[in-house]
């Protein structure tokens, strides 16, 4: 596992820590007044599998917790624009709230996608929250009604967020050191 220097982490463990717990604070008091039926927590797999995992545990509000998996590069870099959902959520959203959990949103393409999935299965209400936002690269306009971190438009790294499938298991954000 890489070990990052000081200078090269973006957002260290504590300051994850305290971002989740705001953006927790802040959906659970977004639903004091509803009276919906149990909202659904959707992450999006892979990277937001420690996100998602955090912030449930941080809600402690009642909820389902799903997730789907979704590729950016289904068939090479020429068809970034059109991720594939890989693997759809499961349980059925219909008349329910759903949050999306998203670990980095770059271009918007892949939140774009599932935000378009899951409104054609009716829910109630359909959220966003990412861990992490880098509005520089926006290419859609997709919204995430909570953010951990606004990032400038750096390649990171941990916490869920893999390079070339490594470093995943990061308890940091880093930014990705590239060797020649
Ligand atoms: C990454 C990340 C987000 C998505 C954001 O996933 O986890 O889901 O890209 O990028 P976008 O806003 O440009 O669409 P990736 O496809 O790399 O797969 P992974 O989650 O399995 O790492």
């Amino acid at each position: 596992m890489a070990d990052y220097r000081d200078d090269e982490i973006l957002v260290a463990e504590y300051q994850i820590d305290r971002g989740i717990d705001r953006v927790a604070r802040q959906i659970a008091s977004s639903r004091k007044n509803i009276v919906t039926d149990t909202p659904v927590i959707l992450g999006v797999l892979n990277g937001a599998f420690m996100f998602t995992s955090e912030l449930v545990r941080k809600l402690h509000i009642e909820c389902y917790v799903d997730f789907c998996r979704v590729s950016s590069y289904p068939a090479g870099p020429d068809l970034k624009n059109q991720p594939q959902i890989t693997c759809p959520p499961k349980i059925d959203v219909t008349g329910r709230d759903v949050y999306i959990v998203e670990d980095i949103v770059d271009t918007g393409h892949t939140l774009h996608h599932v935000l378009n999935l899951l409104k054609s299965r009716n829910p109630n209400r359909i959220e966003a929250c990412a861990l992490l936002d880098k509005p520089l690269r926006r290419e859609v306009d997709v919204k995430s009604r909570w953010i951990g971190f606004e990032i400038p438009d750096e390649f990171v790294v941990g916490y869920g967020i893999d390079y070339a499938q490594r470093d995943r298991n990061l308890s940091y954000i880093g930014k990705v050191r590239f060797t020649s």
